[in-house]
């Protein structure tokens, strides 16, 4: 039995952390849950984003399931998200993109996977007025040797294990010749020591442009965090939207999983939220744990439910159903 940290998190939040829990449970994987709080609600109720109750639980359980977090845009709190990637050195964020079956995208085939540098670059949060008048703002990147070779070490690594042909560095060090540029000799080092995969590099605004064109030439991506958190909501719009891809922020001693897109306000408490995301994010919790025969029947459960999304799914994927009744088919066909 494994104790996994559970954030139900901020808007859409606990809708989908209550459904993909309930599809655990049809699916019996056993897993005894420690809830704990963090993000807007509980700042407006105790003024801390993150208690250390959550710090606690998880430095004790090391494993985390996230609901979207609320930030505030402009000022307010910093991003609990990415306190909480720093915080436990959960230096890989892994976005996998893959093309499901029967949801409307424009493209077919694509299976990529984006691991994304998730603790340095821009995304330190140093930033600073240089004049009283604040009229002049200057944000600081940080990228080191040691971070870069471990995420691109991780992405070649993942691509030796899954036996994936191509890992594609994304950087700018055309302009941020130190920043990026250090990243991509990086890149280049790591590569030779795995001469059975291809190694490309491309320039981010090209990347994006090629993303676009023709999706299927990808196959593992690294880059820095700026460029992945952009680029992998483009790989999400490719195969879908936000509403079905998930993600991991793995570290040496700390996981935790949560979907890549936000706490959707706009759709919050109306039954309306895809719980796709989480509930692959979930998955490759269990692939984590070593359940992949659980993770594989989820996986083959929900594709079958996506056969004939019309009447079940949510409106994201051109579905009439909701959040309920999407979590109603699934468990329907795990408890059968
Ligand atoms: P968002 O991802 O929450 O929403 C963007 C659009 O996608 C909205 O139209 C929303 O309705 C839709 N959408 C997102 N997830 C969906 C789902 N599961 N099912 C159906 N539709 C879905 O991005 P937005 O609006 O920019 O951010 C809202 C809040 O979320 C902000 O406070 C932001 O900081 C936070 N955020 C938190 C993240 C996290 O916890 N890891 C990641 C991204 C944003
Ligand atoms: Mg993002």
């Amino acid at each position: 039995m494994h104790t996994i940290v559970r954030v139900s998190g901020d808007g859409i939040g606990p809708e989908i952390t209550n459904a993909v829990s309930r599809i655990l449970e049809a699916a019996r994987v056993e897993i005894n849950w420690v809830d704990a709080r963090a993000g807007e609600a509980v700042f407006d109720e105790t003024g801390n984003p993150l208690p250390d109750e959550t710090i606690e639980a998880i430095k004790k359980h090391r494993i985390v399931l996230k609901g979207p977090l609320t930030t505030p845009v402009g000022a307010g709190f910093r991003s609990i998200n990415v306190a909480l990637r720093q915080k436990f050195d959960l230096y890989s964020n892994i976005r996998p993109a893959k093309s499901v079956p029967n949801v409307d995208s424009n493209f077919r085939g694509v299976d990529m996977v984006m691991f994304r540098e998730n603790t340095q670059g821009l995304y330190i949060g140093k930033e600073h007025w240089v004049d009283d008048e604040e009229k002049h703002a200057e944000s600081i990147a940080v990228v080191t040797e040691g971070a870069s070779e471990k995420i691109i070490t991780a992405a070649f690594e993942y691509a030796k294990k899954r036996g994936r042909k191509k890992v594609t560095l994304v950087h700018k060090a055309n302009i941020l010749k130190l920043t990026t540029g250090l990243f991509l000799n990086v890149g280049k080092r790591v590569a030779q020591n795995y001469p059975d995969i291809e190694f490309q590099d491309l320039i981010v605004d090209n990347m994006a442009m090629q993303m676009v064109l023709d999706p299927g030439q990808f196959d593992v991506i690294v880059t820095t965090n700026l460029f992945g958190d952009i680029l992998s909501d483009l790989a999400s719009g490719l195969v879908g939207g936000l509403g079905v891809t998930g993600a991991a922020n793995i570290g040496d001693d700390a996981a935790m999983f949560e979907a890549v897109h936000g706490s959707a306000p706009d759709i919050a408490g109306q039954n309306k939220a895809n719980p796709i995301a989480l509930l692959f994010s979930a998955l490759m919790m269990l692939e984590y744990l070593d359940q992949h025969h659980a993770a594989e029947r989820i996986r083959s459960a929900v594709y079958a439910v996506l056969q004939d999304y019309k009447p079940v799914c949510t409106p994201d994927i051109g579905g009439e159903g909701t959040t309920s009744s999407f979590t109603d088919a699934v468990c329907r066909i795990l408890t059968n």
